[in-house]
């Protein structure tokens, strides 16, 4: 009754920003990433008679209660699915550089959905394995799986159709993601709060819903097409959006730092110099940018000059969730 799983992080390039339910997790809007090779989370499940409660260890140690609490919960629905009563030690590895504000939220949930799933001995296919990880976090959804991925929103009140699925393989185009940590001592509004703020308060979040719609349409054309500027600017913009409506919120709220707009602005002044790169900003002050594998050098050169620039990660197209064997 033990399985472990390796997950990858995946970064969107069209947000999930809303909710329509927040106990299933459905979204209020289609999302689409791309999986990540470098950043990922080994988790190892294994269920136990003679335990008494389940146990949670994340990078060696006993995790945090309220990082627990969440994970005994998830494993209830896995309990309650294989109809069994037994618990579980949980053992993670984070291989995911949190400072640079990648959510390790969604490897840590695909790896657990797939492990804890294989370990109780229910079979699950991919897209149940979809199911199951978005009712840990939203963007695990995305993270069963490699490639250019789109999370489908559904329309069903139980989340029957509310999946994600693979649009592109992962060796299906090159792209190349550099993950920008800029030095902040911020407090951050975790995005389970931002986003249900926003959705509650923000007279924004009309026009988001709005907005990206035509930005799926877009972005699955790029896709197709493999027309990179086409897929940048639509990245660009759509993260503009989703931040947009956080000033709108009440209480207004905002993720940027002065370092976050100094990088935005390093990226615009690279295009206007002819090097093509776009960024996208997740709930947090760092930045991601998307390239072509030639100008990979160049915008790192240009980006680690700016001394509000801690570190750059490099991030290749990473594939989707593998079994490891002991
Ligand atoms: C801005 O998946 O972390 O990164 O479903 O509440 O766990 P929960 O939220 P989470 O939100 C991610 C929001 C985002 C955009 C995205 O990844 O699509």
């Amino acid at each position: 009754m033990r399985a472990s799983v390796k997950a990858h992080t995946n970064i969107a390039l069209i947000k999930y920003w809303g909710k329509r339910d927040e106990q299933l997790f459905l979204p209020t809007n289609n999302s689409l990433s791309v999986t990540l090779d470098k950043f990922y989370t080994i988790t190892t499940v294994e269920f136990d008679e003679l335990l008494q409660s389940d146990q949670f260890f994340l990078n060696g140690k006993q995790a945090e209660s309220n990082e627990m609490k969440k994970v005994a919960q998830f494993l209830d629905r896995v309990r309650t699915k294989a109809n069994r009563t037994i618990y579980a030690k949980v053992d993670s590895e984070n291989h995911v550089p949190t400072a640079a504000g990648f959510a390790s939220s969604a490897s840590g949930y695909a790896a657990l959905a797939a492990a804890s799933a294989k370990a109780i001995g229910l079979n699950l296919n991919q897209r149940e394995l979809s199911q199951l990880a978005r009712q840990g976090s939203g963007s695990a959804s995305r993270s069963i799986f490699g490639g250019y991925v789109e999370w489908n929103k559904g329309i069903e009140e139980d989340g029957s159709d509310c999946y994600a699925a693979p649009i592109l393989d992962t060796d299906a185009w090159d792209l190349r993601v550099l993950s920008v940590e800029v030095t902040t001592k911020a407090k951050k509004v975790l995005s389970r709060a931002g986003m249900k703020r926003t959705v509650e308060t923000s007279p924004f979040f009309a026009g988001w819903l709005e907005a990206v719609e035509e930005d799926l349409i877009t972005i699955k054309q790029a896709l197709q097409e493999r027309d990179f500027t086409k897929l940048g600017q639509v990245v660009e913009a759509n993260a503009l959006k989703m931040h947009a409506t956080t000033l709108g919120a009440n209480p207004p709220f905002m993720y940027w730092q002065s370092a976050t707009v100094e990088v935005m602005q390093e990226v615009q002044a690279l295009r206007e110099r002819g090097i093509e790169a776009y960024f996208t900003i997740d709930a947090g002050p760092n930045v991601k940018v998307v390239c072509q594998p030639e100008d990979e050098q160049k915008i790192h050169d240009a980006l680690a000059f700016l001394h509000v620039v801690h570190d750059i990660h490099h991030c290749r197209v990473g594939p989707g969730i593998t079994y490891l064997t002991d």
